[in-house]
């Protein structure tokens, strides 16, 4: 079996810390963005939208968002280092007043109700520690109708011994689409629509089964 990548690397995916998440943070910004387009080409985003990403890690989505909306976007990470890096990235449009990088959990967001148009979480769900509370949590910020995009790279796999290495080394959890459309409804979204992608995980190259689930207020 090939080994899925450097451990003590990997480790850093759920919370990135000290050198070595940086040097992680590098790689996902980079090697994250074909998942990112292609999750983001299933809806439209409006000049006037607010957004919020979660789990915003080096903020490489939050500087697309930036140039997608002219209203504010706003970085989420419970990481100390990825807010460093995601404002670093947007220092620009931070000292402009239209981006904002905030510490902190998901389970408990600094934001006030019926807020956002769009939420967006990329690669990070499988670490959000309680995630139908945090799923109503989201909701609470989204303005009514607002819209929550979750892509994800992986999908439950049987007898994988990488996907089975990945859960242990990360206390991971790995939704598969029947999970995520119970855990939504039970949060009280709707409109629920997935998209999958056979493609690759971006770290090893190896098959990856893609899933984008678009759901509204
Ligand atoms: C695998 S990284 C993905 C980063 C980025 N979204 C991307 O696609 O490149 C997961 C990110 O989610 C963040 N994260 C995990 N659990 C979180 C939580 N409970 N609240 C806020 N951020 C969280 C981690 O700190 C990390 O930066």
């Amino acid at each position: 079996m090939r080994k899925y990548m450097d451990n003590e690397l990997l480790l850093n995916a759920r919370k990135p810390e000290g050198e070595l998440g940086s040097k992680l943070i590098d790689n996902m910004n980079k090697n994250h963005e074909n998942l990112a387009k292609w999750s983001v080409s299933h809806f439209n985003i409006s000049k006037d939208d607010i957004i919020l990403d979660i789990g915003c890690g080096g903020g490489i989505n939050v500087e697309r968002f930036i140039k997608m909306t002219d209203n504010k976007v706003y970085g989420l990470d419970y990481s100390e280092l990825a807010c460093e890096r995601s404002e670093k990235l947007n220092q620009k449009t931070i000292d402009d007043g239209r981006c904002e990088i905030i510490q902190g959990t998901v389970s408990d967001m600094p934001f006030e109700d019926n807020y956002f148009d769009i939420v967006t979480g990329f690669e990070t769900v499988y670490f959000w520690p309680d995630f139908i509370n945090d799923l109503k949590e989201v909701r609470r910020v989204l303005k009514e109708n607002g819209i929550l995009l979750i892509a994800n790279e992986a999908q439950p796999i049987e007898d994988d011994e990488r996907q089975k290495e990945f859960i242990e080394l990360l206390d991971a959890n790995i939704y598969s689409r029947d999970e995520l459309n119970k855990f939504l409804k039970e949060a009280g979204f709707s409109k629920i629509t997935f998209y999958n992608k056979e493609s690759k995980d971006s770290f090893t190259g190896d098959y990856a089964n893609w899933i984008c689930v678009i759901s509204q207020k």
